[in-house]
């Protein structure tokens, strides 16, 4: 079966979320599985010039852009067993980041043609095309109302995955035509609430609607969850699911993992102490008996920064230490420094992004805080849970379909249900009761790390989908 996955960013190539983790290890787990699946995606200037040394150059092709013709350049690299095909054009990928520009919705138009012209000058067809968030989402648009009548391109189907709602790209109607190149007699495919919106078009045109965990596709039909989106969903739900994401298990792996102070495994935890005092030492947390919370995310309030902040004292005052990392909003960077600084021994704030470091917090950390407002997936969650390190998240999303409460049977972490800041609270105090109870918590870390998180069964979703879709 062949597959084309597209996205704006993938792993080992190019990152700035969890879109990247995704659109770098699915398709090398569908790989495995015996699927042709291969990658496109743009070639930043931000690709690491080792990675680049090893790209080959393919062929070149002028796209429409509106009324522009455009060139592309297309560089083909291998990475975990899975062909990437990289798409070049300087003048809208050699910038210093990989978003946030004021034509990001020309040079996303550009990625999204670019990548159906690169199906004709391939000797390879796909059966079906998974499109990933609102910079590939016109793939399937371009796919109903252009390429579908196109000689090669007969009976190609699309998918398209929701990797958060929140980022639907929105436009005035003036882009239609001119960046668009969409002709006003199908306008009514993405316009919503007098805007063009990117996503709502591929909620139209696509032959599926996946979402990255099952509780993630039934919350965002509500308008708490949706953005705005429900009302368009509501009337797509029989071609919407969910499925959970996987991890990476071989570079997340505490048995191996070259980042961290000592190696370990669930049978054996004597590393991870080792590992928890390393963390100690390097953040200069006080080396007791207490136990440390990792916190890893970007600092906004969708990820419940705002409640941590609000009980944060009491934590502490619980007997908490903490080791936070990340960066985002000032007013929660500034908050998370100045409890460093009254509490230097209790906790520990490193702001920026260092993989490294934040393995050592996987491994060495004993409780992960993530209480989200929303989470369509979270990885951070399984992440730590394969380092032995206990979630405590409120039951959203993907971490809801991913942390079972200690306090029943099978329980693999803490869970709480309303978002607010005293039920966060009541759960840290569990752990921290679970955690004094030594011999029982010596046996929920061991059968926590045993979970598995890795792509198996969910690639085979995917599969069945795929399948389903040809008809096979
Ligand atoms: C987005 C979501 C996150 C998910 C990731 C990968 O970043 O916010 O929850 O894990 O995509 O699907």
């Amino acid at each position: 079966m062949k597959i084309l996955y597209t996205a704006s960013e993938a792993l080992p190539y190019a990152a700035s979320g969890g879109l990247a983790d995704v659109a770098g290890s699915l398709p090398a787990a569908l790989v495995k599985a015996g699927v042709d699946c291969r990658v496109v995606l743009p070639l930043y200037k931000t690709i690491k010039q080792e990675l680049r040394d090893k790209l080959k150059f393919l062929k070149n092709f002028t796209v429409d852009v509106g009324w522009r013709k455009q060139y592309c350049g297309v560089f083909e690299g291998q990475a975990n067993g899975v062909t990437y095909y990289l798409l070049d054009n300087e003048y809208y990928f050699a910038r210093d980041g990989l978003y946030g520009y004021y034509d990001d919705c020309e040079r996303f138009v550009f990625l999204s043609r670019a990548v159906m012209e690169l199906i004709g000058q391939l000797d390879w067809t796909p059966q079906v095309i998974n499109c990933n968030d609102w910079q590939t989402a016109l793939i399937p648009v371009y796919y109903q109302t252009v390429y579908k009548f196109r000689h090669g391109y007969e009976d190609i189907k699309t998918v398209f995955t929701i990797h958060n709602i929140q980022y639907q790209g929105r436009y005035g109607m003036d882009v239609l035509g001119d960046i668009l190149g969409i002709p006003m007699y199908h306008a009514k495919i993405l316009e919503y609430d007098g805007a063009v919106n990117l996503m709502k078009g591929a909620f139209e045109t696509a032959d599926k609607i996946t979402t990255v965990s099952p509780s993630y596709a039934w919350e965002i039909l509500d308008p708490w969850y949706s953005h705005g989106m429900d009302r368009t969903l509501a009337g797509k739900q029989y071609k919407l699911c969910g499925f959970l994401n996987g991890i990476d298990t071989a570079l997340y792996d505490p048995e191996h993992d070259k980042a961290i102070a000592a190696n370990y495994t669930a049978d054996d935890l004597s590393g991870k102490a080792k590992c928890r005092k390393a963390l100690e030492k390097e953040l200069g947390l006080a080396s007791d008996g207490d136990p440390i919370i990792g916190i890893i995310t970007r600092f906004v309030s969708h990820k419940g920064i705002d409640l941590i902040k609000y009980v944060f004292e009491e934590m502490v005052g619980m007997g908490c230490k903490f080791a936070i990392l990340g960066s985002g909003e000032k007013m929660f960077e500034d908050f998370f420094k100045e409890m460093a600084w009254r509490r230097p021994d209790r906790v520990s704030v490193t702001l920026g992004f260092k993989p490294d470091l934040a393995k050592r917090i996987y491994a060495g950390a004993d409780m992960f805080l993530m209480p989200s407002q929303s989470e369509p997936c979270g990885l951070a969650q399984m992440i730590s849970m394969r380092y032995g390190t206990l979630p405590i998240v409120r039951e959203t999303g993907g971490l809801r379909d991913s942390v079972t409460d200690a306090g029943g049977e099978n329980g693999n972490g803490f869970t709480f249900k309303t978002y607010n800041a005293h039920d966060m609270l009541g759960a840290v105090s569990r752990a921290k009761d679970y955690y004094d109870r030594k011999d029982d918590w010596k046996k929920l870390v061991s059968h926590t790390m045993r979970c598995d998180h890795s792509w198996d069964s969910s690639a085979k979703l995917y599969i069945g989908l795929y399948k389903e879709l040809c008809g096979e």
